[in-house]
Order: C-alpha cells, then sequence, then structure tokens
C-alpha cells in the first residue's frame, strides 16, 4: 500500500485527503478553497454555515458553488455533511445519504463553537437518528465538548468522552464514529481503546502549541480555536499518537478562517486558517519525530480506509526548502479588499514546500 519515497531532499507521497475542514460561502470561500484544492483531492466539508446546511437542497447548492470556487485545472471533491439539531428527521438523514449527497452528519453540542446555536441540545433526544445511522452505516462526526459552563474549559473534551460519547458507543455498538480535532491524552487513549468504529482527527494546530503559546507577549487570538490548545503533556501525546502509524488516526485540519477584524475584537471567533501550509506543517512535526515515513499513512491513507473510500493515484511532492510563511492571506474579492486572514505559522519558517 506505500507508496512513499523519501530522501534527505524531497517525500513523494500519495494525494492527501482533508478529513475535516470548513469552507465558509461567499468571497471568503473563492480564496480559502484555493489552497486546499491544489493539494488535497477530497475533503469533508464542514455544515457549521449561518444559516447551517440542514437539507439536501442546501446540501447541493452549497456544493455547487464549492464547486464553482475550484479553479480551473484543479480536480478537488468536496464531502458534504449536515448540521444535525434537535429536530433532524432520521428520514432526510437515510434520503440524503442514500442519494449520496451527505457523506456524514456533523454534531455540535447546542453552543459548543462557531455557529453552533442550532446544534444538539441533548443527545438522548435524537436516539432515532442514531439508530437510523447506525443502520445505514452513515458516519457520525462529533465535536466532542461539553457546553456545561460549570465545567472547565480545558476539561471540556475530557468530559464529553465520559458523559457522552462512552455511553453514546455503548448504546450504538455499530455506528460509525469520528471524533473530530481531538485534543487530549484522553480521547487519544478512548480512540485508541474503542478502534474498531471509532476513529480521530488531528490537526496540525493541536500537533505543534500547548496552552502557552495563547499568551506569550501578550494575548494571541491567532491561537485561539475550539477545542482550545491544551497542556504540553496532550501536546506530546497528540504527536505519538498521529506518528504512530496506528489507522485510527488520521489528517483533518480543521482549517477555520476567520478575517482578521472577527479574530482581533472583544469577542473574538474561535478557529485557525492553516489551509495554505497544512501539509507542510504535518510533514514538519513528523520530521520533528523522526516519523516521515508513517506521514503517508496519515495524511494520505487511513481516512479513505476507514470511510470506505478509494485510495487516491495521484502522487505529491514535498521538497526541502526552508520558507517563510507569509503574514497575510489576502483575500481576492473586490469588496474584501482591506481584508486578511492570518495563516497557521504566520512569520514562521516550515522546512517542507509543496512543489507546484
Ligand atoms: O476553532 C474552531 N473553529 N472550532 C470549531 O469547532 C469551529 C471552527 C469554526 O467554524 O470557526
Ligand atoms: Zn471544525
Amino acid at each position: 500500500m506505500n507508496t512513499l519515497t523519501i530522501s534527505e531532499e524531497q517525500i513523494i507521497l500519495r494525494q492527501p485527503d482533508d478529513w475535516h475542514l470548513h469552507l465558509r460561502d461567499g468571497s471568503i470561500l473563492d480564496s480559502v478553497i484555493i489552497p486546499t484544492a491544489k493539494v488535497f483531492n477530497r475533503a469533508v466539508v464542514m455544515p457549521n454555515l449561518s444559516p447551517p446546511i440542514v437539507s439536501i437542497q442546501s446540501a447541493l447548492e452549497y456544493k455547487r458553488r464549492i464547486l464553482k470556487a475550484v479553479p480551473k485545472g484543479l480536480s478537488f471533491m468536496p464531502l458534504m455533511t449536515t448540521y444535525l439539531t434537535d429536530t433532524t428527521s432520521p428520514e432526510l438523514l437515510a434520503k440524503g445519504f442514500a442519494e449520496e449527497i451527505f457523506f456524514a452528519a456533523k454534531l455540535y453540542p447546542q453552543n459548543a463553537t462557531t455557529n453552533s446555536s442550532l446544534g444538539v441540545s441533548d443527545l438522548a433526544s435524537i436516539n432515532s437518528v442514531f439508530e437510523t445511522m447506525e443502520k445505514i452505516g452513515m458516519p457520525l462526526l462529533i465535536h466532542g465538548e461539553v457546553t456545561d459552563s460549570e465545567v472547565d474549559i480545558f476539561d471540556r473534551e475530557a468530559v464529553f468522552i465520559e458523559r457522552h460519547l462512552e455511553p453514546l458507543l455503548n448504546r450504538f455498538p455499530s455506528l460509525k464514529v469520528v471524533l473530530e480535532h481531538i485534543t487530549t491524552t484522553d480521547a487519544v487513549q478512548f480512540v485508541e481503546a474503542n478502534q474498531s468504529k471509532l476513529a480521530a482527527t488531528i490537526t496540525p494546530h493541536h500537533l505543534h502549541i500547548n496552552r502557552n503559546e495563547m499568551f506569550i507577549g501578550g494575548l494571541r487570538s491567532d491561537f485561539y480555536c475550539l477545542p482550545i490548545v491544551k497542556r504540553e503533556r496532550h501536546r506530546v501525546a497528540l504527536r505519538r499518537a498521529a506518528t504512530s502509524g496506528s489507522p485510527c488516526f488520521f489528517l483533518g485540519t480543521d482549517s477555520a478562517p476567520h478575517l482578521r477584524a472577527s479574530k482581533e475584537t472583544s469577542c473574538g471567533c474561535a478557529g485557525i486558517f492553516n489551509a495554505p501550509n497544512a501539509l507542510e506543517s504535518y510533514a514538519q512535526v513528523f520530521e520533528e519525530e523522526g516519523a516521515l515515513d508513517r506521514l503517508e499513512g496519515f495524511s494520505s491513507e487511513f481516512g479513505a480506509v476507514f470511510y470506505g473510500l478509494s485510495l487516491n493515484t495521484k502522487k505529491i511532492t514535498l521538497i526541502k526548502s526552508p520558507h517563510k510563511i507569509p503574514s497575510k492571506f489576502k483575500l481576492q474579492s473586490k469588496d474584501l479588499d482591506s481584508e486578511y486572514i492570518v495563516p497557521f505559522h504566520s512569520g514562521e519558517i516550515l522546512n517542507w514546500k509543496i512543489s507546484e
């Protein structure tokens, strides 16, 4: 299965897929899709627009807008998700899945993150939805954090696993679940122990930064995302999991663009835009961990295998070429002329560069 070629100067690997991505809509979509479509063949597109994607029609229309925004000459396949609410009908999920419009359903606990106010308020109230998904083999993608304000923000993932995820897997043992953007040792251990039907995505940012980074030299809103970055020991556990070669952990960038003005304000948005350098960012981690030979499984194989999709056949080349990441990602649209997004690794040096 391994098609990887590694030398001091270059890595040739199977084209990767991004199993967790925010593309937004409108003028922002037109710009942010470009770096993703240049590198990744497929991406699971998150439905937390405003209003969210909750119908077959809105998923289809959103997919059309995405495909229209893909630059000519690139091939890119968006895999659409639908957003679960308290009133999602099992019939709608079954129809959308059978018609291959919904690839998966996304569960946001209500008010857990950006545009999640219409998310699910009580998991037990949508048992019939889980029952149907289990029956038809439709994947459930979970933002795994409790929203109970009495639970410390740094503990919300671990508490979600204990209070909600474990009971859910016990109630629906054949349900196919991805715990998205894991951030803790607790999540790593839980996924490893339940890996027949459970997998997890890991973001570049959770592999690179710990919670200190949010406060170095002042309050750094660029590093604010949800689930929030945790202590160093958790980052170390995530790096170990990602580079372990274990197929239950795979690439999902959670690239989540927000305009500078929405990050740098009294109530800044959560989200890190890593799409412009995502693969390079992962490669840096795998190199630092002495595990470049395991990059391809994580980036380009384990996700497809988990979802039962074919592996990509195209190759992509990374060249050893230390380069500075631009401080701003400019938006193409005229109406957003003065706006920009600060990319992850802004102003830093990354060692690997994608050969165009
Ligand atoms: O940091 C995040 N940003 N986490 C999420 O769960 C949502 C995302 C967004 O949509 O901005
Ligand atoms: Zn996300």
